[in-house]
């Protein structure tokens, strides 16, 4: 299931719609999404992991052309694939050279051509992928040098990803499972986890796997507001209800028919409001402000907290009814510092991401940094990594690499603290047999950290499988 290729198509035409369920809607390895205009589209994009963009340019109202040209720069990982008609050809092969499009073809299109077309794109954009990664670690093992800080750590293979959430961890690949099959029902999920976990991009991962995926997705902060200020918000209000309402108000609720309401932080609402919310949940009853009228709307309930709930139901400050009503599944986002597996997948992703945005190449994290990385306690989480790597990559010299020095000093000075672990120091009668025991030790740990997968231990290394082999043998290492 996590194997599937996402197809976003951006299209009108009822023919090429259904060429591409044809190609791509019965077998389980494509998801096809289909947007009717390029604003959609790109919307799409930044909420959805998306693997290939298939544009019709047919009407130029529908903005495809300009999506295309705009997804080159966001998402240049994204193969791009322009269809047109013979009258519009001129048009898209233009747009195609411009967007710098894998293909460009001319309708009608057969569902066999566009099968075999967007097979081709996702397995050139795989051998890229790979051929980068490959020359980085190239690159990091001709000047490797263990005693110094240019030492790398490689990161790849395992990176997963649940629409925009990246993980590597055991932990996230449970959560995720979980929350695929709660998108799968009409049930309100309600979604544990410190500040800067991820639950904001859950809750929309969840809208966007959920039968509600086409319709609205709206968000409601519940802190630090008055009931009336959220009661109007949630409920709407009729004109006059109370001074400023000069107009009435529809309402989350009632606006996001059919799709998802998100409340955030949910533990912050009063004692009423929360009759009112339970109300809604069990009778979908929508009761604007001011107003005699009861209306009904369905939409989904996606509600998070960054405190616990359930000790808040003990002691009196949440309404119990209300939470079981909320907890139709329950999904806790752990901790960064207890899913260390996550940290240098993360680091490495906005390392991308951001060296992408500023135009700036860097070579990679050096390991020692990624160390570090891995010791620090994150208070601010996957938000506060996101901005320190924002950060590096903004100090860090152009085809460099990102080290030490650029980080900030509270993670630095990790390197001084008394906790950390201590390197034992090198045995040997001589610098020939240090030398030995520490290669040994390098290698052993090596092979224990990627639970002797020799391959990937050899490419950290930067050594050959035979290379490695002959290190494993002379050292005399076995698995544990
Ligand atoms: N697993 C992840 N992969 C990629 N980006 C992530 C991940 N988790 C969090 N982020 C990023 O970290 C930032 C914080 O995420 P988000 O807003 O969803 O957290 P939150 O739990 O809602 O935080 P808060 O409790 O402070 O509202 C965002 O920029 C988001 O894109
Ligand atoms: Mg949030």
């Amino acid at each position: 299931m996590t194997a599937q290729r996402t197809v976003l198509l951006v299209s009108l035409d009822d023919g090429l719609i259904e060429a591409a369920r044809t190609a791509f809607g019965h077998a389980g390895d494509y998801r096809l999404v289909v947007c009717a205009d390029g604003r959609t589209a790109a919307s799409r994009l930044g909420q959805i992991e998306v693997h290939l963009l298939v544009a019709d340019c047919q009407e130029a109202a529908t903005g495809s052309a300009e999506l295309l040209k705009g997804a080159r720069v966001t998402h240049p990982q994204v193969p791009r694939l322009l269809i047109a008609t013979a009258a519009t050809a001129d048009h898209g092969a233009e747009a195609a050279l411009q967007s710098a499009a894998y293909l460009f073809l001319l309708k009608p299109v057969l569902p066999a051509q566009l099968g075999i077309a967007v097979k081709r794109a996702l397995e050139l954009n795989e051998l890229s992928r790979r051929h980068r990664v490959l020359s980085r670690e190239l690159r990091i093992s001709m000047d490797d040098d263990i005693f110094g800080d240019t030492e790398k750590m490689s990161v790849k293979g395992g990176v997963s990803q649940f629409e925009k959430l990246v993980y590597a961890s055991p932990r996230m690949a449970e959560l995720t499972e979980h929350a695929r099959q709660a998108a799968a029902t009409d049930l309100p999920v309600l979604i544990h986890g410190e500040t800067g976990t991820g639950k904001e991009l859950l809750a929309r991962a969840i809208h966007f796997n959920s039968r509600r995926m086409d319709a609205a997705l709206l968000v409601q902060n519940c802190g630090g507001m008055s009931d009336e200020t959220l009661h109007s918000e949630l409920f709407g209000h009729v004109r006059g209800a109370f001074t400023g309402a000069i107009s009435d108000r529809l309402g989350l609720f009632r606006a996001a028919e059919g799709g998802t309401v998100f409340l955030d932080e949910i533990s912050e609402v009063s004692r009423n409001f929360q009759v009112s919310l339970l109300r809604f949940l069990q009778e979908g009853e929508v009761k604007p402000l001011g107003s005699d009228s009861v209306a009904y709307s369905d939409v989904r309930i996606v509600a998070a907290s960054n405190r616990s709930l359930e000790e808040m139901v003990e002691r009196g400050e949440f309404r119990r009814d209300l939470y079981y009503r909320l907890k139709g599944f329950t999904l806790l986002i752990p901790p960064l510092r207890d899913r260390p597996e996550d940290i240098p997948v993360l680091a490495e992703f906005f390392l991308e991401k951001y060296a992408g945005v500023v135009g700036r190449r860097v070579m990679g994290i050096t390991r020692s940094v990624l160390e570090l990385l891995a010791r620090y306690r994150w208070p601010g989480n996957v938000r506060e990594l996101e901005t320190e790597v924002q950060r590096m990559v903004a100090v860090a010299d152009h085809g460099g690499y990102i080290s030490e020095r650029h980080l900030s000093p509270t993670i630095r000075d990790l390197a001084a603290t008394a906790g950390a672990p201590q390197a034992p120091a090198i045995e040997g009668a001589n610098l020939k047999e240090m030398v030995e025991n520490l290669e040994r030790r390098v290698v052993r740990e090596t092979l224990t950290r990627t639970r002797w997968n020799q391959s990937q231990a050899a490419s950290e290394l930067g050594l050959s499988r035979v290379g490695l082999a002959n290190k494993i043998k002379r050292y005399n290492l076995q698995a544990e």
